[in-house]
């Protein structure tokens, strides 16, 4: 099999449904071997990738806990050999309640910055040690444009994308001896698995999205994944420390 990402290996926390696996399922297109990761079960999202041809592991990792990460990052590199791309894609996101900020309890905001921005930093720095040994890596942080656009009613969540950004362009400075790249993919709202089951909570937004966006339709996973390849391979090789938006022309910044 030939591709973009031969003889690379990636992990995607989050990856047992959504746009998680759907990275997962182009990269290994892509003719990468694959570890998905998550707190909820990867054995389905394993085997349709196996049954296309894939070379693909799933273990359980709560990001939220560096022991975990790093018993996660150690089997990989056991499996493959060692790893070359990052994408901290797991994140508290679709069941999180549309709510003021005055109504937002502090647990509920520690937890989303827990799994958000905790749970990249600790696989960031889980793996990092496994990227030097390879010479060089990629890290794709999950952001969003909510976060761009100041979207009202998840203020935890939008504020945890918010850093991912800041978190993406200081890291990138950090680890560019180390011919580690970090870059952010901010995606707009995307009809994902979870987003599309809860139609009943985004169907305002999704309308608002569609007429801000110059490419007037609904955005699906499909969408993100020139991008994430993109930011994964060596054709971005010489780009470190950005924010991609694929957002169908929404964010006008
Ligand atoms: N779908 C969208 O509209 C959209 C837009 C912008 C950004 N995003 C981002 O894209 C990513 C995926 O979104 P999605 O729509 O596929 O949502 P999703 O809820 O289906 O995917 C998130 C995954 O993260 C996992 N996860 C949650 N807590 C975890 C933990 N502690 N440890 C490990 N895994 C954990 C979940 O189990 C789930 O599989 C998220 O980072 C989200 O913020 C999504």
């Amino acid at each position: 099999m030939s591709g973009q990402l031969n003889n690379k290996v990636a992990v995607i926390t989050g990856g047992a449904r959504g746009l998680g696996a759907a990275y997962a399922m182009a990269f290994s297109k892509e003719g990468a071997k694959v570890c998905i990761s998550d707190v909820l079960d990867t054995s389905k999202k394993v085997k349709e990738i196996t049954e296309n041809g894939g070379d693909v592991i799933g273990l359980p990792c709560d990001v939220t806990d560096l022991s975990s990460c790093h018993s996660m990052v150690e089997k990989v590199a056991d499996r493959f050999g060692g790893i070359d791309i990052l994408v901290n894609n797991a994140a508290m996101f679709v069941d999180l309640p549309r709510r003021t900020f005055l109504d937002i309890g502090s647990e509920e905001w520690n937890n989303v910055m827990a799994v958000n921005v905790r749970g990249s930093f600790n696989c960031s720095k889980a793996i990092v040690p496994e990227l030097r040994r390879r010479g060089g890596g990629s890290i794709i942080n999950i952001s969003s444009s909510t976060a761009l656009k100041g979207i009202p009613y998840t203020l935890h969540y939008v504020t945890s994308k918010g850093a991912i950004m800041a978190m993406t362009r200081a890291l990138a400075r950090e680890l560019g001896d180390d011919n580690i790249r970090v870059n952010s993919l901010a995606p707009g709202l995307t009809m994902s698995e979870a987003v599309a089951a809860a139609d009943n909570t985004f169907a305002p937004y999704n309308e608002a999205s569609l007429r801000g966006r110059a490419l007037k339709r609904e955005q699906v996973p499909k969408d993100l994944i020139g991008a994430a390849i993109f930011l994964a391979s060596d054709g971005s090789s010489f780009m470190t420390g950005q924010t991609l938006v694929v957002d169908g022309g929404d964010v006008t910044n």
